[in-house]
């Protein structure tokens, strides 16, 4: 491959209005690497992925995806956002197949392509329910299915089962090494929960307070593929929580818009 990296972020700041929201934030993605995003709120995550998928310009730096600087929206990256995005007057077929659609996946493949992603996902059944009749985690699921339609090349993933609770989260999780494991794509994932940063990614990057910047990086080196259950009981694994947990309580406290200092996060 040409370029050994899926995307590079270089000396990215970012503003909006007055408010400093990122300074001087590089990272590199690896082909097939995931790699998880953790700090206090505010302090542009989410910004940072709409950076990636060129919903946002940055004030200085340059995005680059497959050695390209990102320009308009780039092709192939799927974003799952922060809250819940699915038709609610669409069906669970009908909002996966949106992501075919967006995909510019060929007409005569939808209806194959939807059932096996049904399938995949879990969802038999409830193809033809609406949003309003699923439960939380069924949602995620369309959610997943809407991204794998649209066949990215890059997942960008904001938070995206933070409204779950702690056991669906988990096998949510899981569905998503697996879908990693079977379709190898570059993956970065936001998220307030230290556990789930380290059980699923190859890295974690720790952010300060706003304006966010990367103050820490740690590679994940537990082998794969990852039984939970298992890995959350390695020494190594508890090290490494412990270790950005006490990164993220020290960035809390140099955030300029937190007047608490080290409080519960
Ligand atoms: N469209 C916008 N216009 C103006 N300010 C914004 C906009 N989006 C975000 N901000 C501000 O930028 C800062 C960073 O926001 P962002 O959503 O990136 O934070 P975050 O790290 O994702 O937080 P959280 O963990 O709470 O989701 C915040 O202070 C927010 O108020
Ligand atoms: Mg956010």
């Amino acid at each position: 491959m040409s370029n050994p990296h899926k995307a590079q972020i270089e000396r990215v700041d970012m503003d909006y209005g007055r408010l400093p929201v990122l300074r001087d934030v590089s990272l590199a993605l690896g082909h097939g690497e995931f790699i998880s995003i953790v700090g206090p709120s505010g302090c542009g995550k989410s910004t940072l992925l709409k950076l990636i998928s060129g919903l946002e310009r940055p004030a200085k730096g340059r995005i680059i995806l497959d050695g390209e600087e990102v320009r308009g929206t780039p092709p192939k990256v799927g974003f799952m956002f922060q809250r819940d995005t699915l038709l609610p007057w669409a069906t669970v077929a009908q909002n996966i197949a949106v992501g075919l659609e967006l995909g510019g996946i060929a007409q005569e493949r939808h209806a194959e392509r939807t059932a096996e992603l049904i399938g995949f996902l879990g969802l038999g059944g409830f193809e033809s329910n609406y949003p309003a009749t699923l439960s939380g985690g069924m949602r995620q699921r369309v959610s997943l299915g809407r991204l794998l339609a649209y066949e990215p090349d890059l997942y960008l993933m904001d938070e995206p089962f933070g409204a779950l609770d702690a056991q669906t989260k988990m096998s949510m999780g899981r569905e998503l090494l697996r879908i990693w494991s079977t379709y190898r794509r570059s993956v970065v994932f936001v998220t307030h929960d230290i556990e789930e940063a380290v059980s699923l990614s190859d890295r974690v990057l720790v952010m300060s307070g706003r304006p966010g910047r990367i103050k820490a990086e740690y590679r994940v080196d537990l082998p794969r593929p990852r039984d939970f259950r298992k890995t959350r009981l390695l020494a190594e694994f508890r090290e490494l929580c412990e270790a950005i947990w006490d990164d993220i309580m020290g960035a809390e406290a140099d955030a300029p818009d937190n007047p608490h200092g080290h409080g519960s996060y």
